[in-house]
């Protein structure tokens, strides 16, 4: 929460603890079930329509009421005409900007750049916060490492330790503000926990993930989220090896409430307790009441049946008063530490100033850009040597569609397209000539392809804007093919007829599979949604003002089939190898099996990715020496310090991510064959050389092992600092026994 505000107002947790005993001493059973009550309500009459329950405390937060004064309306009768006063929760899903939109999460994790997530959690907390809100539901911590899934787009991607920093940066970026805390939102770790393991990474499925994996990988961002102070923590729609998030004692029990010692409010994801029965956990909403109360679900999100069967529960004694004292309080403790009871909530901060945030949002969708490919150096475009640029396809000039998903209050009037940055930044020096080809990202009619060709034969250079609209890819959305859609990559493949440099620039909210089609591209930039200033972003990258310094947050496959594809992997017992592998094309006709040298592959896709995690090239090329290690055998409890020279060995000036990466040779349950544990963004001028360096506690390489402890053994660790998952400068320590 806003720290000045703890320190200042915020007397002793003793204090807020007297606080919450004596509202709770002073309410009736329905206030205080009240408290837990998270409703929706939306259309002209919603004051009229909440005022009546508002006034009576039956009602503890609101989500989705739209317009700014009907928030402060409510939230005046909240405060000045109900028995207690206490101001309402008004929640909303601000994942990556509220008026001015920032890159996806996915896009803002390419920047590993805790910093800039920071920022642009500031500037939708003070825009949306001028609106009334006060608590948004991001951000969304899964580890994400199904592209299918569609909410990939909302994450940051497939590593534990990445979204564990950068989740805590967008809590911060929410939760603390300079001033007396009225311009932030309290925040919202979700979904607590494993969602993004949802079976064929289609939404809202079955999660089958072991205790080691939970423990080891979905669990460590949340940990972080919890240490960074985050106000609530959200629950996951899915059943998680037989029990629904919702219901799950071991999750918020044991793992939140008792290891952790989290003292916020947990709310249910939408209408997640009722679907315990469509789950098939229990047979009506008075039993879904019980197991979720019982876990220790505070708010219910609009599936109203704590309001409607708690008070019975009450009165047969099936739930203690002591224990709705404790979801009532877990709420009020989250309405006073994020500083509701202490300011006036009915007359929220002015808009913060356009520019100052849309500069913001557009550093990060710099920071995002990631360049995948770049054949003889095609990039940057150099105006000079231009008189034609075509510019073709479907996303080059979509105000909404650069957005990406979750953005209901986005302003499209904010969005400057890449076609509009283009033309403006080549105002009079080349011709833009701008073809649509395709109607969207799915059309199958070809009917503008001639005109696309057309465009591209007479010009010096094409660049193709192809991807995803929003609507693909985000809650619900997801996709069994993970190719372009549509017939964009009959597109690629005819303007490749051409002969002229085709430049690709994909927006999409997840990776998509181009293992076919890849090589059609002299140069490729993953753009993701790029947010409102996507277009000035990427105009400023095709043209080199803006040098590329993004890497990727998470595999990228081949083809669909390959998913989960993820670097983190475990070794198994036949790893495969470049020597190992066998193309389905070279097995001849009737051969024989063998169960010789078989090992993990496909026939039709190897085992590697098209582009591994922690990758992205620059317009410069950085060279990596001189790797060193202090101590060969440390201690338990010790630390080694890891350096290596990071040189800019190309002619421009750029930032390069570099990574750090360990193996766990040998654990009491098997590891990952890398895992990430460091990056750090280094920007150097040509010829500039900077040591680098990193400094791995014991700590740092602790994990929950067979006897279920969390902490590091004894033994090999490999060490790589690197410019992605692969590869790199290596060193060998050990932990002695
Ligand atoms: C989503 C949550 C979201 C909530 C409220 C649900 O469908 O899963 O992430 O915060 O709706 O809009």
């Amino acid at each position: 929460m806003n720290s000045a505000r703890e320190e200042s107002t915020i007397v002793s947790r003793q204090d807020v603890e007297d606080r919450i005993r004596a509202l709770l001493d002073g309410m009736s059973l329905e206030e205080k079930v009240g408290q837990l009550n998270l409703v929706q309500c939306t259309g002209p009459h919603v004051v009229e329509d909440l005022a009546p329950d508002i006034r009576a405390g039956r009602i503890g937060s609101i989500l989705n009421v739209e317009d700014r004064d009907a928030i402060n309306a409510l939230q005046y009768i909240a405060v000045n005409e109900s028995r207690h006063g206490i101001p309402l929760l008004i929640g909303r899903d601000v994942i990556h900007g509220y008026h001015t939109i920032a890159p996806l999460p996915l896009g803002q994790a390419a920047s590993f750049n805790p910093a800039v997530v920071r920022d642009c959690a500031r500037v939708a907390a003070q825009e949306a916060s001028a609106f009334g809100i006060n608590w948004t539901f991001a951000p969304m911590i899964d580890i994400a490492r199904d592209p299918r899934w569609g909410r990939i787009a909302e994450s940051f991607g497939e590593d534990p330790f990445l979204t564990g920093q950068l989740g805590t940066a967008m809590i911060h970026g929410f939760q603390i503000s300079e001033d007396n805390g009225a311009d932030t939102l309290i925040a919202c770790a979700k979904h607590f926990a494993g969602y993004g393991a949802s079976e064929a990474g289609r939404d809202y499925n079955t999660t089958n993930v072991p205790l080691n994996e939970l423990r080891n990988v979905y669990l460590p961002p949340f940990q972080a989220a919890r240490a960074a102070g985050v106000g609530t923590f959200m629950t996951s729609f899915s059943d998680i090896d037989g029990i629904p998030a919702t219901a799950s004692d071991f999750l918020l029990k044991t793992v939140l409430r008792e290891e952790w010692g989290f003292e916020g409010a947990v709310v249910s994801d939408w209408d997640a307790i009722h679907q315990l029965c469509v789950h098939g956990l229990c047979e009506n909403d008075v039993e879904a009441t019980h197991l979720s109360a019982d876990a220790g679900v505070d708010i219910d999100m609009v599936s109203a049946a704590y309001q409607q069967h708690m008070p019975e529960l009450i009165a047969n004694g099936r739930m203690s008063i002591a224990r709705l004292d404790e979801l009532a309080g877990n709420v009020l403790r989250t309405k006073i530490l994020g500083g509701l009871m202490d300011r006036d909530v009915t007359s929220p901060p002015d808009e913060p100033p356009r520019m100052a945030a849309l500069t913001k949002v557009r550093e990060a969708a710099e920071q995002s850009l990631v360049l995948l490919r770049n054949e003889q150096n095609i990039l940057p475009l150099n105006a000079a040597h231009i008189e034609r640029l075509a510019v073709i396809g479907p996303l080059a000039d979509e105000p909404v569609e650069q957005l990406g998903t979750w953005i209901f209050d986005g302003d499209a009037a904010r969005s400057v397209t890449p076609l509009s940055a283009l033309k403006s930044m080549l105002d009079g020096d080349v011709a833009v000539d701008y073809v649509r080809a395709l109607e969207t990202s799915r059309s199958r009619d070809r009917g503008g392809f001639d005109d696309a060709l057309n465009a591209a034969g007479a010009a010096d250079a094409v660049v193709l804007f192809l991807g995803e609209e929003s609507i693909l890819s985000g809650e619900a959305h997801c996709r069994a093919d993970i190719t372009l859609p549509g017939v964009q990559a009959d597109l690629v493949r005819r303007l490749r007829t051409t002969g002229k440099p085709l430049i690709g620039v994909i927006l999409a909210g997840r990776p998509l599979a181009m293992g076919d089609i890849i090589e059609h591209f002299d140069a490729l930039i993953y753009a993701w949604h790029p947010g409102s200033m996507g277009g000035p972003a990427i105009a400023d990258t095709l043209f080199g003002r803006c040098v590329p310094s993004g890497k990727l947050p998470v595999s990228f496959p081949t083809m669909s089939g390959q998913v989960p594809i993820y670097y983190g992997h475990k070794q198994t017992g036949r790893p495969a190898t470049p020597e190992t592998v066998i193309h389905i094309d070279d097995i001849p006709a009737g051969a024989e099996q063998t169960s010789l040298g078989m090992t993990a592959f496909h026939l039709d896709a190897g085992y590697q990715p098209l582009f591994p995690f922690g990758f992205g090239l620059s317009y410069t090329t950085f060279h990596y020496s001189d790797l060193s290690i202090n101590h060969h055998d440390i201690p338990m409890g010790g630390s080694v310090v890891v350096e290596a020279s990071v040189t800019n060995s190309g002619d421009r000036s750029g930032t390069e991510i570099v990574q750090l990466y360990i193996r766990d040779r040998f654990g009491s349950l098997t590891r990952p064959v890398r895992e990430l544990k460091g990056f750090k963004r280094v920007h150097l001028e040509p010829g500039e050389t900077r040591k680098v360096s990193f400094r791995l506690h014991t700590d740092d390489l602790a994990f929950y092992g067979r006897n279920g402890q969390f902490a590091a053994e004894p033994g090999a660790f490999d060490v790589w600092v690197s410019a992605s998952s692969v590869g790199g400068l290596h060193a060998v320590f050990s932990i002695s026994g």
